[in-house]
């Protein structure tokens, strides 16, 4: 019905960092020579397989982004499948994703439809949200707890925007980083304490060698600048204990130093770059943590839906498009001019503001 657009489909795009259908195909994965992207999903079960039990044609449903293989030795004892070497992202990783008529999934991916939710609301947050929950909630005992600082980068983009409402329900204070000011009501309506402008500040990319006395201070200055500015928001000297990163080598070192003493840095993305630079100074003495992580389990995938089913979770839609729009959306969002929030586009539901089958 509908499909939620993703950044992971501006990476296949582009052909990078991979190809993903000659991946498939030299992995004999799948040998299809197209893509059909798209990671998120609101619609309705059209046909089951033979050993499918939680779901049956006619449900409503959303898909989370999780595939693997249930028969894989780690997964059948019980590991965390994200680590197995079977893991894949749906619609990214793996074609037959949302941006079709009809999609394949594995059964374990579909989960209850939030009821009070339209289309294109529901297609809206799971894939973001199930990546932002286990950023926050998988990695004892750097897990949010009340009162905690948690410094979110891109906090109006897909991943910020559930970011701040996990923090914010988890009792403790998101303070948010955004490249222009109009940003802020969207991150402060949602639960931020206050929001960086990180425009404001110029000491970004590659950290200079630490030799280079002169280079060094000069980025030490703008990153304590930084540090200064989330103690501006706060109204006191606090650190973040959590730092929710995506964007990566621009500002990653930043990160490092913003984090607080026994604090954790946690990635699931290189947006801006590969290439990490730390000053091992601060990661050992302060006994900071560095943290990678990537999409989640079935556990946190439901357990992130009960809270938008529960209305915990604002979907934040941003707006809805055509099926046709739906490179439109992506274009966006590689020039860094998407709407705050989420994009969906429309792919079997006939108009806008439906919640349930058509008639
Ligand atoms: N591993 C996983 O499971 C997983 C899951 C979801 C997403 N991801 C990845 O995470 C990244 C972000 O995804 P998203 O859905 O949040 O994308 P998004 O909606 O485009 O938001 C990203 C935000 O990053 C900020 N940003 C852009 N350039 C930046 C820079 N140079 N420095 C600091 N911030 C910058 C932007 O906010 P401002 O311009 O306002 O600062 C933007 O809103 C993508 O690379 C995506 O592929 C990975």
């Amino acid at each position: 019905m509908a499909a939620g657009i993703n950044f992971n489909n501006v990476w296949a795009a582009l052909g990078t960092p991979q190809n993903v259908i000659a991946v498939r195909q030299k992995t004999k994965y799948d040998s299809s020579d197209f893509h059909i992207g798209g990671s998120d999903a609101a619609g309705i079960v059209y046909a089951v397989g033979g050993q499918v039990k939680n779901v049956k044609v006619g449900d409503q449903v959303v898909v989370h982004a999780g595939v693997w293989d249930p028969d894989c030795p780690a997964v059948k004892a019980g590991e965390d499948p994200t680590i197995d070497p079977s893991f894949k992202i749906w619609g990214y990783d793996t074609g037959w994703g949302s941006f079709g008529q009809f999609a394949k999934a594995q059964a374990h991916q579909c989960m209850p439809k939030a009821a009070h939710l339209t289309w294109e609301q529901a297609a809206a947050p799971t894939l973001v949200g199930q990546t932002a929950y286990r950023m926050l909630k998988g990695w004892p005992p750097h897990t949010v707890r009340p009162n905690d600082v948690v410094l979110i980068w891109g906090a109006a983009g897909g991943l910020g925007c559930m970011a701040i409402q996990i923090v914010k329900a988890a009792g403790a204070i998101p303070v948010g980083v955004i490249s222009d000011d109009y940003k802020a009501e969207f991150c402060i309506k949602l639960g931020a304490k206050g929001c960086i402008n990180r425009k404001k500040f110029s000491h970004w990319g590659l950290l200079p060698h630490w030799k280079d006395t002169a280079a060094y201070n000069q980025w030490a200055a703008g990153a304590r600048d930084f540090g200064k500015a989330i103690w501006d928001v706060l109204g006191e000297r606090r650190s973040p204990r959590i730092v929710f990163e995506h964007p990566g080598e621009e500002t990653i070192p930043t990160s490092i130093f913003a984090c607080d003493n026994g604090g954790m840095v946690v990635i699931c993305a290189g947006t801006t770059g590969f290439n990490a630079v730390v000053d091992l100074r601060y990661l050992w003495t302060r006994q900071k943590r560095f943290q990678g992580s990537h999409l989640s389990n079935d556990e946190q995938a439901y357990a992130f839906n009960q809270l938008v089913r529960d209305g915990t979770i604002d979907p934040c839609l941003a707006q809805t498009y055509t099926f046709d729009q739906i490179p439109l959306c992506h274009q966006l969002m590689h020039e860094n001019r998407a709407p705050e929030g989420k994009m969906v586009a429309l792919v079997g539901a006939p108009r806008a503001g439906m919640k349930a089958l058509p008639l």
